[in-house]
């Protein structure tokens, strides 16, 4: 039963490929664990919108989505009808920016029943990735295109207050974790920006005496993700380090199919997006056979941020039981709607 007296408004933007069907199969599992909890309105903002209207959304699509309590996001991107920086920059990324979402939190641990590649089967890595600037902040330009001139300057962004604040979610993580941080960075090859980050960690570390702090490389920890997982707790990396950090994560947790996002404004200030970090997948798009858990997953994320953790815990109780029931846990083998009525059926045991 919802917990709350209002229901929450949730602004769904299923985009392109399996984020239609994934973004369905997770309003499913909600409706389901607490009817008329979510208030929901649909947009369809994605590539198609874009070749309908000339835009990934309307110029007033920021100020629309202000108003909802959350955002849920199924996947943007089709590159075969429209490139990926123009379909990106549409849409996903200034989300990120406008509402101030600068932390991505993407956790990695395995399910029950999911065989990941690894040996390790005990592992539980939280990455936060920064998101609002960093490698992705946009600073640039292309001067003399098209002739053999030409320069490309893409310029990396490192603020104190952007640093300091992902830094510091990341340490408030570790509290309620097992108390260990591992910052991310390149400062033997990247002595300004990486270098400034490693001072802010050490600064901050100051301020956290219990959490135990590590510094890593991001070639180095990229092995030991592999290596020994188990070794690691909450990891904090700027946004194109997390980035990558965060596929490898999902392939260490048995692929992209289980791997959920949540990129939150802390203040609350303004709406945070909840989405799965697999792609449009325009490949199997018409197949069926999307896994839904990785969004499903996000959906517990939106819940438990918008303080129905109890619901949250329902629905990945409920994910678990599934998974360790052999059912989602071999990709293609289960369709996307067998795997989600079996979520909602283990919801009700
Ligand atoms: C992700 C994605 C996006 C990113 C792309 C689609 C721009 O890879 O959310 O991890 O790089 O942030
Ligand atoms: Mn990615």
């Amino acid at each position: 039963m919802p917990s709350s007296i209002a229901p929450h408004n949730i602004a769904l933007i299923p985009g392109d490929g399996i984020g239609i069907a994934v973004v369905s199969a997770a309003m499913a599992v909600a409706d389901r664990a607490a009817p008329g909890l979510l208030r929901t309105q649909t947009f369809p903002w994605s590539c198609d919108h874009y070749l309908q209207t000339g835009r990934m959304m309307p110029e007033d699509g920021i100020d629309t989505l202000r108003q909802f309590d959350a955002i849920f996001l199924g996947a943007v991107g089709w590159p075969a009808r429209v490139p990926d920086d123009v379909s990106l920059h549409g849409l996903l990324l200034p989300i990120r920016k406008a509402f101030v979402q600068y932390a991505n939190i993407r956790p990695h641990r395995l399910l029950p029943g999911v065989d990941g590649p690894l040996k390790a089967r005990e592992f539980d890595i939280l990455c936060i990735r920064e998101n609002t600037e960093g490698e992705y902040a946009g600073a640039g330009g292309r001067v003399h295109q098209g002739t053999p001139d030409e320069v490309a300057v893409e310029t990396a962004v490192f603020t104190r207050a952007g640093v300091e604040r992902i830094l510091r979610f990341g340490f408030e993580q570790a509290m309620g974790r097992r108390r260990m941080l591992a910052s991310v960075t390149k400062s033997n090859a990247q002595r300004h920006s990486m270098v400034f980050w490693d001072q802010v960690t050490r600064d901050l570390a100051a301020e956290y005496p219990q959490v135990q702090v590590s510094h890593y490389h991001v070639d180095a920890i990229s092995a030991r993700m592999v290596m020994a997982p188990d070794t690691l707790d909450v990891v904090v990396a700027s946004n194109l380090f997390g980035d990558i950090l965060t596929d490898l994560g999902a392939a260490i947790q048995g692929g992209l199919g289980y791997a959920a996002s949540a990129n939150i404004d802390p203040t609350r200030k303004n709406p945070s997006m909840f989405e799965p970090v697999h792609g449009s997948a325009p490949d199997i798009a018409h197949l069926g056979i999307a896994n839904p858990i990785a969004a499903i997953w996000s959906l517990a994320m939106m819940l438990e941020h918008l303080g129905e953790a109890p619901t949250a815990a329902r629905i990945m109780a409920a994910v678990e039981a599934t998974t360790a029931r052999g059912i989602g846990t071999t990709p293609g083998l289960h369709k996307t709607d067998d795997i989600t009525a079996a979520i909602i059926a283990a919801l009700e045991e």
